[in-house]
């Protein structure tokens, strides 16, 4: 079974982070989402895989090319203009051949791929789609069921008060291929607002399945900080670089901590960091590689991409930092998402 991952959104609601990034290239424990996707989708025997890309697609595609570094195979899709969820998927059509699943690559997840298989396949469906449970569904696609797991409405983005229910669309779906029939060529069309509720107005087989394991949408910079608190704090279980030195501390590989420096877990530290003299690096923070954090620099629940400075004495909480961004000496950041143009890309 092939995947095909969503991957062209505009990322607008993690602004500044997105201005010139896809939003899945986003790093989650200092590797971009989309490789911990990748791996995962590899390890659960799905090995051939569609990117939708839209957004800034050369970051993608640079990255990961062919895929062969990863043991699958990649294949890009060609936008000309965004073509919205739906269209995305109908653009991949010529690659896709049979059953295969659909994922958001946004959103962060373990889910079990073959249970949703199993699931479509006891159904007889034409689509499945992976739910999972929130407190407030206003900002997804929310669903009511039949007793049989049958999706009888689907309500993208319902206003608030007028939610069918507490469950909503995970992101992922299982596709036969007959499902895009219906969806027109060459222009944009929304899986959420036109094709599903069609599907079930017509009567098709559109079922529901729970998702198990972790999930959450990356979508604002809020969510994405809860991400990597539930990343330390073990609720997400991902494949980390560098070492576990013991009670919530991991460092990668030439990482140089001066002594009087304190890590205060939960921390993660990438590789090649260089952490100065009575700097106070957490807790809950996450540094990526090649970051110096200067003499007497304190960070705290904050996020920081590769090569990012926090010079001497700068003091940064509850930030977000994009990669290569320098904090001027006894700078102080509080609550901040910031991120810089690369030097390439500004002329
Ligand atoms: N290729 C391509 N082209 N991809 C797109 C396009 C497009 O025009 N528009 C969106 N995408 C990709 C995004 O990159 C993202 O991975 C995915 O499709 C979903 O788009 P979002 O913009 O992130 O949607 P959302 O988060 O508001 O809502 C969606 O996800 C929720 C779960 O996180 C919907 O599917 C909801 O129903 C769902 O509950
Ligand atoms: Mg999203």
């Amino acid at each position: 079974m092939k995947a095909l991952l969503l991957a062209g959104g505009f990322g607008t609601r993690m602004r500044p982070l997105t201005e010139r990034l896809p939003k899945p290239m986003a790093p989650v424990g200092n590797r971009p989402w989309l490789e911990h996707l990748i791996a995962g989708l590899k390890q659960q025997g799905i090995d051939e895989i569609v990117m939708a890309v839209k957004h800034y697609p050369e970051r993608i595609i640079e990255y990961f090319g062919d895929g062969g570094k990863w043991g699958v195979t990649i294949r890009y899709t060609h936008e000309p203009v965004p073509l919205g969820t739906a269209g995305a998927i109908k653009n991949a059509e010529p690659l896709l051949g049979g059953r295969f699943v659909a994922i958001n690559a946004d959103i962060v997840h373990r889910a079990d791929i073959r249970a949703l298989v199993k699931a479509h396949e006891e159904a007889g469906a034409l689509v499945t789609i992976g739910l999972v449970e929130v407190a407030d569904p206003s900002q997804f696609g929310v669903v009511e069921q039949a007793e049989d797991g049958r999706i009888v409405r689907f309500v993208e983005k319902p206003p608030r008060g007028e939610k069918p229910s507490n469950r909503i669309n995970a992101g992922i779906y299982i596709m036969e291929p007959e499902a895009l029939r219906s969806i027109p060529a060459g222009r944009e069309v929304s899986i959420e607002r036109e094709t599903f509720p069609s599907l079930i107005a017509a009567g098709r087989r559109v079922q529901g399945a729970d998702v198990s394991g972790y999930w959450m949408d990356m979508g604002t910079s809020e969510r994405y900080r809860r991400i990597h608190w539930d990343l330390l704090d073990g609720k997400l279980e991902l494949d980390l670089a560098g070492e576990e030195r013991g009670g919530g501390i991991r460092i990668g590989e030439g990482t140089e901590v001066a002594k009087g420096a304190m890590l205060v877990p939960p921390v993660l530290v990438g590789s090649r960091v260089k952490i100065g003299e009575r700097a106070v690096v957490g807790p809950y923070a996450v540094i990526g590689d090649d970051c110096v954090i200067g003499r007497g620099a304190r960070v705290t629940h904050s996020i920081l991409w590769d090569r990012c400075v926090a010079a001497e004495a700068a003091q940064l909480n509850r930030c977000i930092v994009g990669s290569g961004l320098k904090i001027d000496p006894r700078h102080l950041l509080h609550e901040a998402v910031v991120s810089v143009i690369p030097e390439a890309e500004t002329i």
